[in-house]
């Protein structure tokens, strides 16, 4: 690492609207918590930074929905959050939120002291506004015609139908979401980062210096910085968020994608107060990780984040002038869910929380199908049936299998002693010398940041280890040669050994599993290459399964509540049929729909749809048969009052007379349902 002394690492904060899912954990918390790891087993001082960002306009308009606070909408998901990371095993240091107070503090410093320098820029413009509710409307709070496309539902910011970035006054008919009023324009005052004003340093910093950076990264500044930099506020005209410490800005507050990034320090700053007895970091011990030039800054983030961290976030730091810029920003691609884009409002995902629940004592699986398949230079898929192959063909069958063989072979010749090692053949020293081998190659993979490639060097161990012991076939020669067994397995061990080093980044509840089969300490990174981590002599525990199959009926079940997610945003998306041709009324008049009470109800023998009904019309009682068996027990409807079209022509179903038809309505997804009347009505009274 050279001229660095220490790593600050931070992770894109979560929006507290939701919780995690696998696409946050592949794009971002899952290599930073490799990452990190790797650094600490490797003696670094390092920090592994995460919290909850809870601003922003889509954390009030849940709030609205909900009819709760925004506040409680964060209090709620940031707790979920924080508990499921933390039972995955995310290393945070610390994990903080955006509403703490120390965060306000920073990020208002951070605003005044530009604002004092003169770094930002005030200008005042039109915006949209709500009369009825006296309020500036965010871009996501106003929708209308699209100009482009002519789709009615465009937003303020962009027609979700063509994908145009649109600004509010280009909307045609444009309409507060809020009250649903034509919104007026109205001048308002803000304050600008002159992006512009640091195109020519963005260059030089990023597309001269940073070259290394990866192609989607290095890429997607370049785009930006090419096609032109603007001023961009860094105020909104909103009631949540971090106030706009100005007298001339009551009512404002700082620009969520201003505060957030900040909130990195934030979290920094909690960590040494939480660190000192008197609660406060009295020495300003943060100031080192974010300050001192021999701080290495890396931040883990998801594509979507990419033009925040390189360029809007460093030139705020820049202005700001006393604090370190990134390093490097290893942001990943996305990942998707079954071929199609997680979602956290179409529900189209797969939760941490509930995947904790589902599959318990399971994290490392997640970790390890989601670093092996990690989208690291483009798009990827997860899939359930990835998932089971990956579990039971690699680490069950590669790791656990090896793993396994050694520990119980070494139970049942030599009573769980790591027998001593005799004269090596070439074979022998050749595996033993393939583990530094192996690991100059994780370490060089680690540090590029290319994860999945380091994860498959990692387990080359293992399938060194297999493909060894598989030669050997010490159980062939136990009777004959016991000498050579000890060494073979002797060999073996060491690999075993080596492993819980080589994969403590990459899955440190298994490896703390395993050392506890080999009655064997965590080591540092340095002793990986080792080959006699285990002295001869050395007493093991009786080992157990690493890993478990998984069965396919679990991923049935796991591929069956994705499609129940599926029906059910199917049916919420459903449009309703546009109405039939016009009628004169006199054909309505034809029909004789009265109101009628049921007496008796029963199925249908032989049917799965049918009940047969007695219903009192008022003016006789008569026989009908329906075909709403599916959704209604006979005894739930005894006692109901139903309309019921009582001049149809007679009807013969299933050998049954049926005189007349109970009126349903039915339900995108074919379900029916009775329509009564809303309160009890004497029986024969007519519907018109
Ligand atoms: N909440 C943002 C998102 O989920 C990420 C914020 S990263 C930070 O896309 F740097 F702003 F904190
Ligand atoms: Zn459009």
């Amino acid at each position: 690492m050279g001229e660095f002394k220490r790593t600050l690492i931070t992770t894109a904060l979560p929006y507290a609207n939701g919780p995690i899912h696998i696409g946050h954990l592949a794009g971002v918390y899952v290599p930073a918590d490799i990452y990190a790891r790797y650094l600490r087993l490797k003696n670094e001082d390092v920090l592994l930074i995460g919290g909850s960002d809870e601003h922003g306009v889509p954390i009030t308009l849940k709030a609205k929905n909900e009819g709760i606070t925004p506040q409680d909408v964060v209090d709620k998901f940031h707790a979920i959050i924080k508990k499921s990371f933390k039972d995955f095993g995310i290393s945070f240091d610390v994990y903080s939120r955006t509403s703490a107070k120390v965060h306000h503090e920073t990020a208002t410093e951070i605003f005044k002291k530009l604002y004092d320098t003169g770094k930002l820029v005030e200008k005042t413009s039109e915006q949209y506004y709500d009369e009825e509710n006296q309020q500036f409307l965010a871009d996501r709070y106003i929708i209308g015609t699209c100009p482009k496309c002519g789709f009615e539902r465009a937003y303020g910011d962009q027609c979700e139908s063509c994908g145009t970035s649109l600004s509010p006054t280009e909307l045609i008919d444009p309409t507060s979401m809020i009250s649903g009023n034509q919104p007026v324009l109205k001048e308002t005052k803000h304050w600008y980062l002159p992006l512009n004003e640091y195109e020519p340093w963005l260059k030089e910093w990023i597309l001269e210096g940073h070259k290394e950076w990866k192609p989607n990264v290095y890429g997607q500044c370049k785009s930006w910085i090419d096609s032109g930099l603007q001023p961009r506020a860094v105020t909104r005209d909103l009631k949540w968020g971090v106030p706009v410490p100005l007298e001339e800005a009551k009512g404002k507050v700082l620009y969520v994608w201003f505060d957030a990034p900040i909130g990195y320090i934030s979290a920094t700053k909690e960590l040494f107060n939480s660190r000192s007895p008197s609660g406060k970091d009295e020495e300003g011990l943060w100031e080192k990780y974010w300050k001192d030039p021999e701080t290495r800054l890396l931040h883990f983030i998801g594509k979507d984040n990419i033009v925040f961290h390189c360029i809007i976030f460093p030139t705020v730091l820049k202005a700001e002038g006393t604090y370190n810029l990134p390093e490097n920003v290893p942001a990943n691609e996305f990942l998707n869910l079954e071929n199609d884009k997680i979602s956290t409002s179409r529900n189209w995902a797969v939760w941490l929380h509930e995947y904790l629940e589902e599959f318990p004592g399971k994290e490392d699986v997640l970790k390890y199908v989601l670093t092996a398949n990690a989208p690291e230079t483009k798009d990827n898929d997860f899939t359930w049936k990835d998932f089971q192959a990956r579990n039971n063909n690699e680490l069950v069958a590669i790791l656990g299998n090896f793993v396994n063989r050694a520990l119980v072979l070494t139970q049942k010749y030599f009573d769980g002693k790591v027998p001593a090692r005799g004269e090596l053949s070439n074979y022998d020293s050749e595996t033993l010398a393939a583990i530094s081998t192996i690991k100059s190659d994780v370490e060089k993979s680690l540090s590029s940041f290319r994860f999945r490639e380091a994860l498959k060097n990692a387990m080359d161990l293992a399938r060194l280890g297999n493909k060894y012991l598989a030669d050997e076939e010490p159980w062939k020669i136990w009777k004959t040669d016991s000498k050579r067994v000890e060494t073979i397995l002797n060999v073996c061990l060491q690999i075993t050994a080596n492993l819980t080093v080589c994969l403590e980044p990459f899955l440190p509840f298994s490896m703390e599993k395993l050392r506890g089969f080999l009655n064997f300490g965590k080591q540092e990174w340095s002793q990986f290459g080792n080959t006699n981590l285990l002295a001869a002599g050395h007493q093991m525990n009786t080992p157990e399964l690493l890993f478990e199959k998984i069965e396919d009926s679990v991923i049935e079940a796991q591929l069956q509540k994705l499609l129940d997610t599926k029906k059910a945003n199917e049916l919420a998306e459903a449009k309703a049929k546009p109405a039939k041709e016009s009628i004169e009324f006199e054909d309505f008049g034809k029909m004789d729909i009265r109101v009628g009470t049921v007496l008796e109800a029963e199925k249908v023998a032989k049917t799965k749809k049918l009940l047969k009904l007695k219903i009192d019309t008022g003016f006789d009682k008569r026989t009908v048969v329906s075909g709403i068996a599916e959704y209604y027990e006979p005894e739930d409807l005894i006692g109901k009052q139903v309309s019921i079209l009582v001049n149809l022509e007679p009807k013969k179903l299933r050998g049954i007379e049926s005189q007349g038809m109970i009126l349903c309505a039915e339900n995108a997804d074919g379900s029916l349902s009775i329509v009564s009347p809303d309160q009890k009505i004497k029986n024969g009274s007519e519907v018109k």
